[in-house]
């Protein structure tokens, strides 16, 4: 049996992440590999108070949700991520530590949003779905998805420059983290997404 990996995908909404980290699943699967997609906030009762909390922020203080993140990401660890690995299976997460050092460090400081973070496992992978906002932004039109995120531009531009900083605070603490080019269709960018996850199998 293959050894267990775990691989991270990232990316702004409108990358194209989700449906690239699907499309790595299915990938897998169909190379004889044990893989399974999982996300965060994951789907454990604290990933939907997260959900809930999202959906309405009078819920919980800003300051809070940082917490709660971390509190989520230890849960499906310890329930979901690690146990799976250990069973030799190759995990495909939708966000993970990455997604809280761009998020939340509109919350906390970004060095206190690491600390909640810096003794989760690193994945043997971090994805980065690299697409201009520009394009991300007309990706989620056109798919006549919620546009409320990118209503406010300035929020919208603040966030990909943070996730910009977060992929160099991974990189400098030791992530093994990969930027791929989001342009093209969804073949093209898998193309080069299995590219990638060949080099960590
Ligand atoms: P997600 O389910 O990926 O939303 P979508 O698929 O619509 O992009 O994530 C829900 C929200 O949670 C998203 O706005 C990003 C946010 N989030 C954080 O702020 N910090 C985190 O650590 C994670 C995992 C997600």
């Amino acid at each position: 049996m293959s050894k267990g990996r775990f691989i991270v995908v990232e990316g702004l909404d409108g990358s194209g992440k989700t449906t690239q980290a699907r499309r790595l699943v299915s990938t897998l699967q169909a190379t004889g590999h044990l893989a399974r997609f999982t996300a965060e906030p994951s789907g454990l009762p604290i990933g939907k108070l997260i959900r809930q909390a999202l959906l309405d922020p009078t819920q919980l203080g800003e300051a809070t949700l940082p917490y709660l993140f971390a509190a989520d990401r230890r849960d499906h660890l310890d329930r979901e991520i690690l146990p799976a690995l250990a069973r030799g299976e190759v995990l495909v997460c939708d966000r993970y530590v990455g997604s809280s050092l761009a998020y939340q460090s509109f919350s906390l400081p970004l060095e206190e949003v690491w600390s909640l973070n810096a003794r989760f496992p690193a994945p043997d992978l971090t994805l980065f779905i690299d697409l201009p906002l520009e394009d991300c932004a007309a990706r989620v039109r056109a798919r006549g998805a919620a546009l409320e995120r990118f209503e406010d531009m300035d929020r919208a531009s603040a966030l990909a420059a943070a996730y910009g900083l977060s992929m160099a605070t991974l990189k400098a603490r030791g992530h093994k983290v990969v930027a791929v080019d989001g342009h093209g269709g969804a073949d093209e960018v898998a193309a080069r997404v299995w590219a990638e996850v060949l080099r960590c199998l």
